[in-house]
């Protein structure tokens, strides 16, 4: 089944496909595509994941969608089990997914055509080399780069826990009985065993793709075509499914929060000391095995991890968001001293950059190593900034640049991420000890446009 992303991106290509296999090869690659044309430097890229069901093609793309989204390259994910789900109304068994249904196969082709022509966004549930070929010749009508993502997976473990956690949830079997539902769930699955084509090292040595073997055991990529490309491959080479669990903080509340001044790098207040004490007991109370502690360069974050008792490490790509000119004031010298600067950061909080400072857009591209180390990781406690917990907790909620900038993060705070199926499940945790308010709101000028956003983040 095909999941396919709508990515812009940043670097010409040449879509270099042309089928006529070889004598060796063994797979039929029969219509002739012709030879690729350069396209545009901003041409778009669509990402195509091919792999049995129970793959976890929907977890990579929604990983992936997220990451992409963060590091500013605006993607969508286009999921065709909803759209059959809308189509047919209700599942009733898998005998939708034989290829030779007819019926299945109209409303399914129906799908396909209809977001072919209206949304540009391109997608399948076939893994046959022609549907492939429909894609490619697709791709090069409207200007698009490939990209082809294979899970492939033999271990029987991996696709049983993998229909337990994400299928059985799916609305396709609401009332179903368990046992009954992994059996049926097993018939489609050799359902599309009839057409399924694996990304052939010969026959599709053109084409673009990676082909991830037992979720990361190991893996093969073939023409990287730009940057994108290799910024995906990197991100999917960095990911992992073991469970863990990621615990962020800010700082105990430091002698510049009591007196309302932004960045600087004072120390602890008393009730700072507190909050690390409390911070300290809270982890133990957790037994959490193999924890890895991070904090930024600065005496705050480093002070309030001490309290915890255990070897940390220090990150300045961590460090708070640089207010340039306007370290150390308060928010209403800001007003009176730069009343334009002030303005501005208000129309557009995530882009504004503090003159000789940064914007969050900035923090974000600084916290990337961070978050790929993140990804790579088992359990981590996560101390730091304002700024930067907004910047972190965005890319694991998946919230938008738009949103970012107010996401609530409160002092003496823990904010438990536990990855679930395909999101995370954000527990907060107040450790009891006062604190200053350190947020402010978005300015009711935008309250309108952004009256949904508000209810969102209200969820934790
Ligand atoms: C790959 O591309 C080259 C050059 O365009 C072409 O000669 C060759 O037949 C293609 N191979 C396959 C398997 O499509
Ligand atoms: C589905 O589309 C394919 C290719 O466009 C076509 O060959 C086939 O006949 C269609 N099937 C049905 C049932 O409409
Ligand atoms: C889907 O796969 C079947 C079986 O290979 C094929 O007959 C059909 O044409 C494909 N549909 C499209 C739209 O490519």
């Amino acid at each position: 089944c095909f999941r396919i992303t709508r990515t812009v991106h940043l670097v010409p290509l040449k879509l270099g496909f042309s089928p006529g296999c070889g004598a060796t090869c063994q797979c039929a690659c029969a219509s002739s595509i012709p030879a690729s044309v350069p396209q545009f430097t901003n041409s778009p890229t669509m990402i195509v994941l091919v792999g049995l069901p129970a793959r976890g093609k929907t977890y990579i793309s929604k990983k992936l969608t997220r990451y992409l989204n963060w590091i500013g390259v605006p993607t969508k994910v286009f999921n065709v089990g909803q759209y059959r789900r809308e189509a047919v109304r209700s599942y009733s068994n898998f005998e939708f997914f034989r290829p030779d249904n007819e019926e299945a196969m109209k409303i399914r082709n129906a799908t396909i055509s209809q977001h072919l022509f209206c949304t540009q966004v391109f997608d399948a549930t076939n893994t046959t080399r022609e549907r492939r070929e429909v894609i490619l010749s697709f791709a090069k009508e409207y200007g698009y780069k490939v990209f082809f993502v294979e899970s492939i997976c033999d271990d029987p473990e991996i696709i049983a826990e993998n229909i337990k956690q994400v299928k059985l949830s799916s609305p396709d079997y609401v009332n179903c009985d368990k046992d009954e539902a992994v059996a049926d769930f097993l018939k489609r699955i050799e359902c599309y065993k009839v057409t399924y084509v694996p990304l052939d090292d010969d026959c599709d040595r053109n084409l673009s793709y990676i082909k991830i073997f037992n979720v990361g055991s190991r893996y093969l990529v073939n023409r990287v075509q730009d940057h994108i490309q290799s910024r995906i491959v990197y991100y999917l080479m960095n990911i992992h499914v073991t469970p863990r669990t990621i615990y962020l903080c800010r700082h105990g509340e430091s002698d510049l929060n009591l007196l309302g001044r932004i960045g600087g790098d004072s120390g602890l207040s008393s009730r700072g000391n507190k909050f690390a004490a409390a911070l300290g007991k809270y982890i133990r109370s957790q037994c959490i095995p193999d924890l890895k502690i991070w904090t930024s360069h600065m005496k705050r974050t480093i002070q309030t991890a001490e309290a915890v008792g255990v070897p940390y490490e220090q990150w300045k790509a961590l460090n708070e968001i640089d207010a340039g000119v306007c370290e150390e004031m308060t928010y209403e010298e800001i007003q009176e001293h730069y009343p334009e600067e002030f303005a501005l950061r208000d129309q557009d909080k995530y882009r504004y950059r503090y003159p000789k400072g940064e914007s969050y857009e900035d923090l974000v591209h600084r916290l990337e190593p961070v978050i790929m180390e993140l990804e790579r990781q088992e359990n981590v406690l996560v101390v730091c900034h304002q700024a930067v917990m907004r910047c972190l907790l965005a890319y694991f909620l998946d919230k938008s640049a738009d949103e970012l900038p107010y996401l609530k993060c409160p002092l003496h705070t823990v904010l438990k991420l536990t990855p679930v199926a395909y999101g995370c499940k954000v527990e907060s945790v107040f450790l009891n000890v006062e604190a200053v308010n350190t947020h402010r709101d978005r300015p009711v000028v935008s309250v309108n446009t952004h009256a949904q956003t508000h209810t969102e983040t209200g969820l934790w």
